[in-house]
């Protein structure tokens, strides 16, 4: 089983297999640090067998959250940096007690931190790359959440940008120090860092924007300053969006802001998709049913036909592909089209928390019963008020609950929809 092979990353860094607990927002830290809920909800998954633990966004600031119950990293300046990097450092430790290595993932928000989340002033201007409001759809509610919950962002000065790339490297250094192996940027779904990537939220002529290469020049900077604070052998990952037509971006433009991350000398790169204005990566299970057809498999995964073109172009660049994988059998065929060498799994882990072990890496288990998918969620009332943003919001919520069970010392609630006759 392809799945089952280690693989190295070029900082030296070797992950058990190749199946990655993905990035979710835990949305469980009133106080924005990981409190005694973290190390109990990660040891549950510490104890799955998986090749690597991504950790939910971490915000790089507590002035703009994605969510009021997010960790954020705080300013070394502050009299409690010692007591939190405690925390962040049983948090690590749970993580990692059973060989999973585990990594952080670093993000700013940029526009998409909703009033009320984070310390600034309610009426505060979120930052961003240029004043360009979200577009969250045509109807009522739709105009509401852009305005008045986003409102209209404030271009960033270059002395906000530089400050930015110390609040990342801020977030490494705690990172590190805490025992995590390493960070992952967050440069998809719509957050600061794919605003700086994307022509449509990127409006600059400055030498942040304006072209492919200069709309990047704020990723190259955190990659070199974090490089440059952090040991030789930490882990820097990089979380991207598949090429969409939103973005304003073409391939090429897409490709070549790849070719200078590459450059820059990353450890590998995270394939995703969608944003708040169009959340294609929240979308439910792709396959009604599970399917052996080689051309169903490739559609069982949201994004690997893009990880395809990074892969024909940067040939030796260790590329993870994340949504909508369910089956073993969908994995491995993504593995061995040659398309990715890691898979992120998102949704089901906090369902399945050791679904590696249990399940998809088991031999005891055929292929046939090696399935991950889950019942589609009810869709809330309100769901017809606006946008995909809402359904969006509403899974992640629902998962979220998941997770803070674990962190209660519950068992999530079973809403599996494949074999259910193994005992998870
Ligand atoms: C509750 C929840 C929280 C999420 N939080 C994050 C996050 O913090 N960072 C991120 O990159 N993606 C986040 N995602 C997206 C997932 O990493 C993943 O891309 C998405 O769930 C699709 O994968 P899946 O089909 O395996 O669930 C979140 C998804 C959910 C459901």
């Amino acid at each position: 089983m392809l799945l089952a092979q280690e693989l190295s990353l070029p900082c030296g860094l070797t992950l058990p297999n190749r199946i990655c607990k993905a990035a979710l927002a835990e949305n469980m830290a009133p106080a924005n640090n990981p409190d005694e809920k973290f190390p109990k909800a990660y040891a549950e998954w510490a104890k799955g067998g998986y090749g690597l633990i991504m950790t939910g966004n971490v915000q790089v600031t507590n002035t703009y959250l994605g969510a009021p119950g997010d960790i954020s990293v705080p300013s070394p300046a502050t009299a409690s940096y010692t007591a939190t990097k405690e925390d962040w450092t049983g948090w690590a430790t749970a993580t990692q007690q059973h060989g999973t290595p585990a990594i952080v993932q670093l993000n700013h928000p940029g526009r998409q931190s909703p009033a009320g989340a984070g310390s600034r002033w309610l009426w505060a201007k979120n930052l961003a790359p240029s004043a360009v409001s979200l577009n969250l759809g045509p109807r009522l509610f739709d105009s509401f959440l852009s305005n008045f919950v986003f409102g209209k962002p404030r271009a960033m000065t270059v002395a906000d940008i530089e400050g930015v790339v110390q609040m990342f490297v801020d977030g490494a250094k705690m990172a590190e120090e805490a025992g995590f192996k390493g960070v992952e940027l967050h440069a998809a779904h719509g957050y600061l860092l794919a605003q700086f990537m994307a022509p449509s939220s990127n409006k600059r002529d400055d030498e942040f924007g304006g072209t492919a290469a200069k709309r990047v020049k704020l990723i190259l900077l955190i990659m070199k300053a974090i490089r440059a604070s952090t040991k030789p052998g930490f882990c820097v990952g990089i979380k991207l969006n598949s090429v969409d037509v939103s973005s304003g971006n073409s391939m090429e433009e897409t490709l070549e802001q790849v070719r200078l991350i590459v450059e820059a000398g990353i450890d590998f790169i995270e394939i995703s998709g969608g944003s708040y204005e169009n959340p294609v990566m929240m979308q439910e299970h792709a396959l009604p049913e599970p399917t052996k057809s080689a051309r169903s498999l490739a559609r069982e995964s949201f994004f690997l036909k893009f990880a395809q073109s990074v892969r024909a172009r940067f040939p030796t660049v260790l590329l993870m592909v994340t949504g909508g994988f369910r089956t073993r059998a969908g994995m491995e065929a993504a593995l061995n089209s040659g398309g990715c060498d890691l898979i992120g799994i998102g949704r089901p882990t906090t369902v399945i928390p050791y679904l590696p072990k249990d399940i998809i890496l088991n031999e005891q288990i055929p292929d046939a019963d090696a399935d991950l998918r889950l019942k589609d969620l009810p869709s809330p009332w309100y769901m017809s008020l606006a946008g995909k943003v809402i359904g969006a919001g509403a899974q992640s919520t629902y998962y979220a609950g998941q997770i803070l069970r674990m962190g209660k010392g519950l068992k999530p609630i079973d809403t599996r929809l494949g074999v259910t006759s193994i005992k998870i």
